[in-house]
């Protein structure tokens, strides 16, 4: 079992901890199931102030986001892009941070203890293979620094998958 490191407090800090640690997990396995269930694990267990942490994977036959491995309480299976903040954040291939669920347009909500949600696509090449959705119970839970980190975290994660 991979031991889980406690994190500093300063959020840049935990993100670059965070990196090197996926990517000494991730290392000499290019599965995408399989290296997504890790990284998804990872997330869940380091970070604090989740309720979910998972992947949405586009469905090459319906174009769809079909709901992948995840931590957390069973959620959603497929999600239209353009729809919610998953498929919005597929659809505009950018993170979208959403402070307050409630006052979002089309939010769905898969677990009611959910407050706030970042979604990051992710890009390999140039083409959309899913989105990292991270949900909190926690009101403006994720900001700007949120974005960048997981943005790079998402960046290992893709290398991890090899060409
Ligand atoms: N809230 C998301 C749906 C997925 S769950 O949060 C796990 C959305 O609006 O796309």
């Amino acid at each position: 079992m991979h031991e889980l490191i406690e994190l500093p407090t300063d959020k840049a800090a935990a993100y670059t901890e965070l990196a090197a640690g996926l990517r000494a997990l991730l290392t000499g396995e290019h599965d995408l199931i399989a290296n997504a269930a890790n990284f998804a694990g990872l997330l869940y267990w380091s970070l604090p102030q989740l309720n979910w942490a998972g992947f949405y994977l586009v469905e090459p036959k319906h174009g769809d986001l079909l709901l992948g491995p995840f931590q957390g309480k069973p959620a959603c299976v497929r999600i239209p892009i353009g729809r919610g903040v998953c498929g919005t954040a597929a659809a505009r291939r950018e993170t979208v941070v959403v402070p307050d669920v409630h006052a979002f347009p089309g939010h769905i909500a898969c677990d009611s203890a959910s407050n706030s949600e970042i979604v990051v696509p992710v890009i390999r090449g140039d083409r959309l293979i899913g989105v990292l959705d991270l949900d909190s119970p926690v009101r403006g839970r994720f900001d700007g620094e949120d974005a960048a980190g997981l943005e790079r975290l998402v960046r290992v994660f893709v290398e991890s998958l090899g060409e």
